[in-house]
């Protein structure tokens, strides 16, 4: 996360990052991207858990953003690449305890996790390349989801929530539901047995 907010950036956002900072700090430091023996079957199974977080949470986006932000398509690529059959994807277990999504400001804040992670994506997509030999065909397109178009979705992201109503109940409920969002995830990816103990 950057240490300093830009100047331009909106209260809603500045409330977002403030009130993230620290589930983003420990899931961080949780993910085994880093650890000396993440492999190849660490990643999969972590890119599996990922899927079964990502594929029912979209589908609980879907009134409140385009299928262009869908990042499960990008998934089920990667776990074909890296061996699964389209059948066990099918069966892999998804997350239900998920963040409720009751409006456009808790839609906002799960929007802010799940887009802001293609930012972080960009360290592990090279991370990874270098690791594990993994690319965009070969089961890392989740990391670079956005490909060379990351940077103008953040932006246009942004441009949302600077649009988005203000109202101190709305902000709440964005940070609220952010929050959730990271403590949803990190909870299903401890379940899966894929993170760091604490
Ligand atoms: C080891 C894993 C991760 C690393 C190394 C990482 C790294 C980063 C970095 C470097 C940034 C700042 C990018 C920039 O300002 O250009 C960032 C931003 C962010 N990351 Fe992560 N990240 C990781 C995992 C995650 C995960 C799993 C999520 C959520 C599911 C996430 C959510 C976010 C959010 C919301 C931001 C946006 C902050 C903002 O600008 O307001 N990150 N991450």
């Amino acid at each position: 996360m950057p240490d300093a907010p830009r100047p331009s950036a909106s209260p809603l956002l500045l409330a977002l990052r403030q009130g993230t900072q620290a589930c983003h700090k420990t899931l961080e430091a949780r993910l085994p991207f880093f650890s000396d023996s993440f492999d190849h079957a660490a990643y999969r199974r972590l890119v599996e858990a990922y899927y079964g977080f990502h594929a029912p949470l979209e589908l609980r986006l879907s009134g409140y953003q385009g299928s262009e932000r869908h990042k499960a398509p990008a998934l089920c690529q990667d776990l074909l690449a890296l061996g699964a059959s389209a059948a066990q994807i099918d069966a892999l277990p998804l997350c239900e305890r998920l963040p409720s999504i009751t409006d456009q400001a808790s839609a906002l804040g799960v929007m802010y996790v799940l887009e802001g992670s293609t930012l972080g994506g960009q360290v592990l997509k090279r991370a990874m390349a270098e690791r594990l030999g993994v690319d965009t065909n070969t089961g890392g397109a989740f990391l670079d989801v956005y490909g060379s178009a990351t940077g103008s979705r953040w932006r246009s992201f942004l441009q949302r929530l600077e649009q988005a109503p203000h109202s101190a109940d709305g902000q709440a409920r964005s940070v609220a539901c952010a929050v959730a969002t990271f403590q949803c995830f990190e909870r299903w990816l401890d379940q899966r047995q894929v993170l760091e103990s604490r």
